[in-house]
């Protein structure tokens, strides 16, 4: 595939930033977005040019690391994420605008890169849980019923990626925010806490000045990990006990 690519540039938070147009050839079906990324990167490495800042870790959407917008899309076209993004989804001729994630509480850190400190100081905000140290007790002594393990367990799959806020109209962290007490206030673990979790988490949401939801759906739409809306009907619920209390 031959593709002409239209890429944010900006040298640093402070500095303007532009779309810049580059053309890529020979383009596999079977690489993925990144892979794709890195054959331009190194195109302008040869040519002495600065190569376009990225982020990515795991490259197996495991680490939430990676996260761009395609062409208006978190995550480009697929319920993926960008690393598991393959050009297959795209075609010979095509022109794709590539953007970091657009919110107050993700500034540009560097052309494609955010700071996305903020998601980190909303768990750390959350605390901690209390259980009993020592060995690790028989699995059996604390028995959670297989609906409510099985909606902690989808609700921890949040890799904490950010899409959900760069697809939201109103960058709105509630699905992440609601992924992360859901985890918790389902499990027996997680109830010493669970009020004063809540509270400390939205006012650290607030704080970093994400947005509040407006039961637009955008972010469950956009998640990789496909992630309910209804995490966030949790959330407001235990904020309103929480407030009651
Ligand atoms: S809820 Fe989904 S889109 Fe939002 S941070 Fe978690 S995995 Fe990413
Ligand atoms: S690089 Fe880890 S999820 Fe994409």
């Amino acid at each position: 595939m031959n593709l002409t690519l239209k890429i944010w540039r900006q040298d640093g938070p402070q500095v303007a930033g532009r779309l810049a147009e580059y053309q890529v050839s020979d383009i596999s079906d079977d690489m993925s977005f990144l892979e794709m990324l890195d054959v331009l990167n190194e195109e302008l490495i040869t040519k002495g040019e600065e190569p376009i800042a990225f982020d990515s870790d795991c490259r197996e959407g495991i680490c939430g690391m990676c996260g761009l917008m395609i062409s208006g899309h978190a995550h480009g076209p697929e319920v993926t994420t960008t690393c598991q993004l393959h050009m297959r989804s795209f075609k010979d001729g095509d022109t794709i605008t590539v953007e970091p994630w657009r919110a107050e509480a993700f500034p540009v850190v560097r052309d494609l890169v955010v700071d996305r400190s903020s998601l980190d100081r909303i768990i750390q905000a959350g605390g901690f849980i209390s259980v009993n140290t020592g060995a690790a007790t028989e699995a059996n002594n604390l028995p959670v019923s297989k609906p409510k393990a099985d909606r902690a367990f989808d609700a921890a799959t949040c890799i904490g990626c950010g899409a959900c806020v760069a697809a939201c109209p109103n960058a709105s962290g509630m699905l992440f925010m609601g992924a992360k007490i859901t985890h918790l206030s389902e499990l027996p673990q997680g109830q010493a806490q669970r009020d004063a979790r809540v509270v400390s988490m939205v006012n650290q949401h607030d704080h970093e000045g994400f947005g509040g939801c407006t039961n637009i759906g955008e972010c469950s739409a956009a998640c990789p990990k496909e992630i309910p809306l209804d995490v966030i009907s949790t959330l407001n619920a235990d904020f309103r006990k929480a407030k009651q209390a």
